[in-house]
This record gives structure tokens, sequence and C-alpha cells, in this order.
């Protein structure tokens, strides 16, 4: 392992998504810098590299961080990202998604950093016209999260075109799952996730899990998602990476599975992994959830040379199994 790949900023670091990229890239020989204000990160999952708390609309306070350091790309998992929560306060999402997101790329240019790596999502292809949904699907995102993230693509384009910068925007379907090793894991507050909650309920931690709309025109009547495993997500950040790194231009690319799973089948799914009955409660539909999201990743696949390595539904809620029971365990330490 080459033990200096060069250094990698991780914005958003602490979360879910980005303590797993921190310790993909320790593993893979970069050293790393995470900064992250702790407000839905953790200070305990940020266990490789330099740790800096820092919130991105301190623009001093991120100057000082990239001050006198050598830092060859950065990669931002920090944002807002409850859909309901960006209609009902939507300046929250444009300064913390938007505006935020433009003072780092402000210090980037600063400090002479040219390579970036954006966390986009299926939410800004709204409700979708056709399936799979690739790159060049329709934009029109349905919500302040979702047009917030594709605000900052187009920034991208701008940017990328004016300044000597390279960027690619990793489009996001359902993250899911938790670190093999279970070193890191899921952990928000609250908790909207379809997983997580089930787990919640094959623990006994809720008293069952709502099935959110069971009309939808899906085989079983429910929605239907394409969950893919936060350890690929974290390895596409790598190719991504490399990508930049060997000269590859701006780009953006869709990342999932290519296979959807409905509720049902995900609550069959936690049913047979943990050996639990999860007694299930059918609600009406959650607003603003599309029936069906299925990536098409051949792009990913093909430009990035990237493949999903831990596709299998099952083996995906296993790892979150383990770690939803760790981190009651160790983290929430409550009896369940
Ligand atoms: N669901 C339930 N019951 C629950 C929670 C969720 O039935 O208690 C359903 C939802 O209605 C949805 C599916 O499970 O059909 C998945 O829901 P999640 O909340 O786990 O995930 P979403 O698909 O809503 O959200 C994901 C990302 C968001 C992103 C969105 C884009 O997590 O960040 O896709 O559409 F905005």
């Amino acid at each position: 392992m080459n033990s200096n790949n060069g250094t990698i900023l991780i914005a958003g670091g602490a979360g879910y998504i980005g303590s797993q990229m921190n310790k993909a890239l320790n593993n893979k020989g970069y050293r790393t810098i995470v900064v992250d204000n702790l407000s839905a990160g953790h200070r305990e999952f940020a266990r490789w590299g330099e740790f800096h708390r820092c919130d991105l609309g301190d623009i001093e306070g991120l100057r000082s961080v990239f001050a006198g350091r050598s830092i060859s790309a950065v990669m931002h998992f920090c944002a807002f990202t409850y859909v309901g929560e960006s209609v009902e306060d939507p300046q929250k999402y444009y300064i913390n998604n938007v505006k935020n997101t433009i003072n780092l790329l402000q210090v980037m240019r600063e400090h002479g950093v040219k390579r970036f790596i954006f966390s986009s999502t299926a939410a800004i292809f709204g409700n979708p016209v056709e399936i799979p949904i690739a790159e060049n699907h329709p934009k029109e995102p349905i919500n302040p999260y979702g047009r917030s993230k594709l605000m900052i693509e187009q920034i991208l384009e701008d940017y990328a075109g004016a300044y000597d910068l390279r960027y690619v925007a990793l489009r996001y379907f359902n993250a899911a799952g938790a670190d093999p090793d279970c070193d890191v894991g899921e952990w928000h507050d609250p908790e909207t996730h379809l997983i997580p909650l089930v787990l919640d309920a094959a623990l006994g931690a809720r008293e069952n899990i709502a099935i959110f709309g069971t009309d939808y025109d899906t085989p079983d009547g429910t929605c239907v998602r394409d969950y893919i495993h936060v350890a690929d997500l974290a390895g596409a950040h790598v190719a991504a990476l490399e990508h930049l790194g060997g000269g590859g231009q701006s780009d953006a690319f869709n990342l999932g599975n290519g296979k959807g799973f409905s509720v049902r089948e995900i609550i069959d799914a936690a049913r047979k992994v943990t050996g639990k009955d999860i007694p299930v409660v059918e609600k009406g539909r959650r607003a603003g959830d599309p029936a069906v999201l299925i990536a098409d990743s051949a792009r990913a696949m093909s430009v990035l040379n990237w493949k999903p390595a831990h596709a299998d539904i099952e083996e995906i809620i296993a790892t979150a199994w383990r770690w939803h029971q760790k981190l009651y365990r160790e983290y929430k330490k409550s009896p369940f």
C-alpha cells in the first residue's frame, strides 16, 4: 500500500457516508482531514486522520484548516437531507447546502485545490419519467432539498468552465448498510430511513414499522427503491478520485445497484436476516415519495470502472443489523 497517496479533505467526515469514506481512504494510503460541525455527525466516527470541528458557514475557520496544508482533493458530504423539513424550512437548506458549499469552493480556490467530489442525490431528478434513471434523465426536483443539490451541480459546471476546477458529482440512490467490520455506521437523529427503522422494530426499540402507502403502481403496492451499500458508495468516490487524478474530465454519475426492492420486500428480507417477527402497520402515502427509483449506473461502471461489491440485499441488511445492535449497545447505551 502506498502510504502517501495525497491528502484528502472530507467535509462531513463524521457522518454516515463520510465516516465510511474516511476509513476507505485511510485503507488506501491517503491522508485525511475531516471537517465536521458535528450537527449530525459523531466525533466517535471520525476515527482516522485529522479532525477539525468547523462549520462550513465559518469561512475564516475553513481558511485556517486549509492554511499551510497541501490538500489534493476535497470530498463534500455535509448537507441537510430531510425532504419534508426542506419544504417547511427551505432557507435552512439553501444556506447549508448551497451557500456553505460555495464557501468551501471559494476557500478551495484561494488555496489552489482543484479537485472536488460532490455528494449529489437521486432527488435532483424529481418524479421519474423513465426507469431505470440514467444521467441524462430530466432534472426537475420537486422539493428544496433536491433543488439545493441540483443548484450545486449547476454551480460546479460554471466553476469548472471558468476556473481551474475539475469535479465529479455522485448521485446516490438509497444509501444503506454499514461498514462490514462494524467500525462505523448509520446514526441519524431523528431517524427517518426505512432500513434502520425496520431494524428498530426487529430489536423491539419500536413497536412496529409503518408502511407509507400500499396503493402505488408497483407489484405489491409499496414504493420501490434501489438500495446501495455505503461501502460501495465509498468505493465509487475512490474511483472518482482516481479518475480526476488520472486527468479525467468533470462528470456526474448515478449510483445504485440497478435493482429495486419494495418496502414489503425490505421488511421480509429483514425478517429473514434478523430471525425476528417485525410487526407492520399500513399507513397512507408520505408526501413527495415517487413510486419507483432505480438507477442506471452503467456509466459509473464503464467510465469509473466501478462495480458494487455488496449488491445482495440480504447482505446489505445483515451489515446494517450487526451495526444496529452495536449502536444500541455501545453508543446509545440502551437495553435493546
Ligand atoms: N418508508 C416507509 N416507512 C418508514 C420509512 C420509509 O414505508 O417508516 C418508505 C418510504 O415511504 C419510501 C421507502 O420506504 O418509499 C424508502 O424511504 P427512505 O426514507 O428510507 O428513503 P427515501 O427514498 O425517501 O430517501 C432517499 C434518501 C434521501 C433522498 C431521497 C430522494 O435517503 O436523502 O431518497 O428521493 F432525498
